[in-house]
C-alpha cells in the first residue's frame, strides 16, 4: 500500500509535525496541514492496526490526532468524510437496513480428518479433469470466529458494509464498521482498472481484548459475554457506533468477491489466483490472512501448499498451535489456488466446490444439567449456576458452568434433566450454548428462579435497567462473606494469605461478621490453628498490618459498593481528604466528576447515607486502617488521565538520572501501574544500563514495549 519512499516521508514528516510547536502548524495553510495529518494518520494506523508494527508511540500518534481534530473544529469546512476522525459518527442507528449482497455468501463444506482432505482433493481433480496423480495448489488460511462482513467499495472508498444475514440480504453496518482503523476508509483499487468492489472478511476481537472488555463488564456488574466470537457480532450491530467502537473489533478481509470495473464488466480474471488477489488487498492495506501478529512470526497464517499432503500436514499443525494464536480459529480454509481451476469446479447452492473447510477438534460436548444452584456475590446479585454431570473437554473436567441470569435460561430454554451443548474455547470459561429439546423424555422441569435469597431469605429485587436479580440485605450472610473475600483481593487491598479458603475458614469459626473483623484478628489463636504456626501468623499479621496504610483508592474499591471498580476508586479518591468526606456529599458533586455516571452516583451516594456502614469505616479507622488521602497518594490518584494511565510498567538494570524509587514514584503519577515481573501483563519495560534477564523475556515476548530512560522522561513529560 505504501512504497518505501513515500513510508519514509511520512514518517520523518510525523516526526517534524510532532517536534513543531502547535501555534507554528496552526499559523500554516490549515487546508494543507489537515490533508497532511490525515495522510499521516492513516498511515499510522495502517502501521498499527494492520501491520502491528507501529512506527511512532501511542503518545504520538495522539498527539497528531488532536491536532487534526482541533484543527478541524477551528475549520469545520475542513473536515472531510474520509478523516481519520471522522470513523465513528455520532448518530445512532434505528434499525439496521438490509441491503443485498453483489453476489451471494456462500457456505463452506466441512471436513474432519485427512481422508475428508484427501477425498475433496479427488474430487478437485475429478472437476477439473485432471489425471488422481497430478498435484494441485491449494491455499490455506486460518478459518476465522468472528462476525462475517462484506465491504463494497465503489470508485476507491468504504461505500457500505453489511453483515452476512441470510447469505443474500444482510443488515447495513457501515457506520459500525468505519469505527475499525483496520479497515481503510479509501483503497486504491482504480488503479487496478476495479471500480466496485466486495470484500469478504471477519470481524473479531482479540482473545486478550476480550478478557479485558470482560474484566470490565465483570467489574461494572454486567453480564459477561459467553466467547469473543458473541462479543465480536454482538460489537458490529451495536446501536451507537462509539459503543462498536469500544469493543476493539479488527477485520481480516480474506475474499475478492466481486471486482468490476467502470463498465460493470468482471474484472476478477485479472488474478491468476486467489492468493494474488490476496496479495492486492494487502497491498491496499487490508489486514488479510497473510498479516503475520508480531510473536508469531514462526507461522505465517497463510500457505500455498503444493498438494494435498502438504496441506494435511499444515492443518494439523494449526490444530496444536490455535490456542497460542491471538485470535480465536474454529479451523483452516483450504482454497483451490488457481481461478481458472475454481471456476471449473464450480459451485452448489450451498457452497463452492473449490474450497472447503477443516474443522479443529471439537471443543464441544453435550451432558446433563442435573440441577441449578443460586449463589449470591458480594453486591448481592445472584447467579445461576448449573450443575452437570462431570465431562472432559478439551483437557478439563467441567461440571459448574454459570447460566448468567434469568433471560439466558429463558432465552436458551434450558431445563433441569436436559442434555445440553457445552463449549470451551481456548482460555474462555465454559458456557452452555444450547439444550437439546429433541433428546428430552418428559421428565425434564423448569428452572424455577427464586423469589427469595437462597441464603438469608429475604425477597429479591431486580432492578428495572438490570438483567440481574439481586438479595438487597446487605447483611446476607452470603454477601458479607464474599465481600470480605473481594475486600482483601488484589485488587482491592491486596491482603496476601487472607484467601478465600481462609476466610471461608475464619468466618465458620465465627471470627469475621464484617470487614473490619479483618482488622482485629486474634493472631495467638490463629497461631494454634491446624496448618498454621507461629510463623505463618506472624507473616499474615505483617500482611493486614501493611494494608491499613493502603491508599484509599484500594479501600474505596474494597467496599463493594455496586459499580465501583478500580477507576472509579480512583476519582473519587483524588476528590477526597478522608473517605468519610464523603458523607456529606450530594448527587450534583458526585456527578461533577469526569466519568462518573447517575447510577454510579446513586449508588455511592446511598452507601454512605447509611448508618451502619458509617459505623463500618469508623470502626476500621479506630482498627488502624487508613481513611485519609496522603498528598503523594491524591498527586498519583489525580492522573487516571496521566500520559501512562492503565498501562503497567517495570523498571530494569541501572538507571542514570534517577533512582528506581524515583522512577516508580514518577510512573505511578503519570498513572501506570508498577509490577513487579515480566510477563504478558506487561506493557512497558524501562531499561537502564545493564538490563539482563528481565529484557531478554520482554523480548521474547514480544508483547512488552521496550523503553529507555530518556524515552521514558519524555513520555511522562
Ligand atoms: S471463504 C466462497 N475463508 O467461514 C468462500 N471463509 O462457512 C466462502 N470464514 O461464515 C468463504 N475464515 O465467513 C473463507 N479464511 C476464510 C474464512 C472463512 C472464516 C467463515 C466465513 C463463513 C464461514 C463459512
Amino acid at each position: 500500500m505504501y512504497a518505501t519512499d513515500e513510508q519514509r516521508y511520512l514518517y520523518e514528516r510525523s516526526k517534524q509535525l510532532l517536534q513543531t510547536p502547535t501555534e507554528t502548524l496552526l499559523a500554516e495553510n490549515p487546508a494543507e496541514l489537515a490533508d497532511e495529518l490525515r495522510r499521516v494518520i492513516l498511515y499510522h494506523e495502517w502501521r498499527y492496526y494492520v501491520q502491528n508494527d507501529p512506527v511512532v508511540s501511542d503518545y504520538e500518534y495522539d498527539q497528531l490526532y488532536k491536532l487534526l481534530e482541533r484543527l478541524e473544529t477551528e475549520h469545520p469546512s475542513l473536515v472531510a468524510p474520509d478523516s481519520p476522525t471522522q470513523r465513528v459518527g455520532k448518530d445512532l442507528t434505528a434499525s439496521f437496513n438490509q441491503v443485498a449482497h453483489l453476489t451471494p455468501m456462500l457456505s463452506l463444506d466441512n471436513s474432519y480428518n485427512a481422508e475428508d482432505l484427501r477425498d475433496f482433493d479427488t474430487a478437485v481433480k475429478k472437476l477439473c479433469k485432471l489425471p488422481a496423480d497430478s498435484a494441485i495448489e491449494y491455499c490455506v488460511e486460518p478459518k476465522y470466529d468472528g462476525g462475517t462482513i462484506a465491504l463494497v467499495y465503489e470508485n476507491d472508498r468504504l461505500l457500505r458494509a453489511a453483515t452476512r444475514g441470510n447469505g443474500e440480504v444482510g443488515d447495513e453496518i457501515t457506520a459500525n464498521i468505519r469505527t475499525l482503523r483496520s479497515v481503510p476508509l479509501q483503497a486504491g483499487f482504480s488503479q487496478y482498472g476495479i471500480a466496485k468492489a466486495e470484500l469478504r472478511g471477519e470481524a473479531l476481537i482479540r482473545k486478550d481484548i476480550f478478557e479485558k472488555i470482560n474484566a470490565r463488564r465483570q467489574s461494572a456488574g454486567e453480564t459477561l459475554f459467553a466467547n469473543p466470537r458473541n462479543a465480536a457480532t454482538g460489537g458490529l450491530r451495536m446501536k451507537d457506533p462509539r459503543e462498536a467502537a469500544d469493543r476493539g473489533l479488527e477485520a481480516f478481509l480474506y475474499q475478492l468477491g466481486f471486482a468490476s470495473d467502470e463498465a460493470g464488466n468482471n474484472v476478477l480474471e485479472q488474478f491468476k489466483s486467489h492468493s494474488e488477489s490476496i496479495h492486492l488487498l494487502e497491498k491496499l492495506g487490508f489486514k488479510t490472512p497473510l498479516a503475520q501478529t508480531n510473536n508469531h512470526q514462526h507461522l505465517a497464517a497463510t500457505k500455498n501448499c503444493a498438494d494435498i499432503e502438504a496441506v494435511i500436514e499444515y492443518c494439523l499443525a494449526w490444530q496444536d498451535f490455535r490456542d497460542e494464536y491471538p485470535y480465536e480459529l474454529d479451523g483452516m480454509v483450504i482454497k483451490v489456488n488457481r481461478l481458472d481451476l475454481q471456476a471449473l469446479c464450480g459451485y452448489t447452492s450451498h457452497h463452492p466446490r473449490w474450497a472447503i473447510a477443516f474443522k479443529f477438534k471439537a471443543r464441544q460436548a453435550t451432558t446433563r444439567l442435573r440441577d441449578v444452584e443460586f449463589q449470591v456475590g458480594k453486591t448481592g446479585a445472584v447467579t445461576p449456576v448449573a450443575k452437570l454431570d462431570p465431562v472432559p473437554l478439551a483437557g478439563v473436567t467441567i461440571s459448574n458452568v454459570s447460566l448468567h441470569n434469568e433471560e439466558f435460561i429463558k432465552s436458551k430454554d434450558i431445563r433441569i434433566g436436559d442434555q445440553v451443548l457445552v463449549e470451551r474455547a481456548g482460555d474462555v470459561i465454559p458456557y452452555i450454548v444450547k439444550s437439546l429439546p429433541e433428546l428430552r423424555d418428559g421428565s425434564e422441569r423448569p428452572v424455577e428462579y427464586p423469589t427469595h435469597c437462597p441464603v438469608c431469605r429475604s425477597p429479591l429485587v431486580k432492578p428495572e435497567d438490570e438483567a440481574i436479580w439481586r438479595c438487597e440485605n446487605a447483611d446476607c450472610e452470603a454477601q458479607v462473606l464474599q465481600r470480605m473475600i473481594f475486600h482483601t483481593s488484589k485488587s482491592a487491598m491486596d491482603i496476601e494469605g487472607l484467601g478465600e479458603s481462609t476466610i471461608e475458614r475464619f468466618y465458620k469459626l465465627g471470627w469475621l461478621h464484617s470487614i473490619a473483623d479483618l482488622y482485629r484478628l486474634d493472631y495467638e489463636k490463629i497461631e494454634h490453628l491446624e496448618g498454621f504456626g507461629p510463623k505463618s501468623a506472624a507473616n499474615l499479621r505483617q500482611a493486614v498490618e501493611k494494608a491499613k496504610n493502603n491508599p484509599i483508592h484500594r479501600l474505596l474499591h474494597g467496599l463493594s459498593i455496586l459499580h465501583l471498580g478500580q477507576k472509579a476508586g480512583k476519582l473519587l479518591a483524588a476528590e477526597i481528604n478522608h473517605v468519610l468526606d464523603l458523607r456529606d456529599w450530594d448527587l450534583e458533586k458526585y456527578q461533577q466528576i469526569k466519568d462518573i455516571g447517575p447510577v454510579l452516583a446513586r449508588n455511592v451516594l446511598n452507601w454512605f447515607q447509611n448508618e451502619h456502614n458509617i459505623e463500618l469505616l469508623q470502626t476500621m479507622e479506630q482498627l488502624g486502617v487508613n481513611l485519609r488521602q496522603t498528598d503523594e497518594d491524591k498527586k498519583a490518584e489525580a492522573n487516571t488521565d496521566g500520559p501512562l494511565y492503565g498501562r503497567s510498567i517495570l523498571f530494569t538494570g541501572t538507571l542514570s538520572q534517577m533512582t528506581r524509587d524515583e522512577a516508580e514514584k514518577r510512573a505511578a503519577a503519570a498513572g501506570a501501574t508498577l509490577v513487579s515481573g515480566v510477563s504478558k501483563h506487561l506493557s512497558i519495560l524501562v531499561v537502564g544500563e545493564k538490563a539482563g534477564s528481565k529484557l531478554k523475556k520482554a523480548t521474547e515476548l514480544g508483547t512488552v514495549e521496550i523503553w529507555t530512560e530518556a524515552e521514558f522522561l519524555e513520555r511522562i513529560n
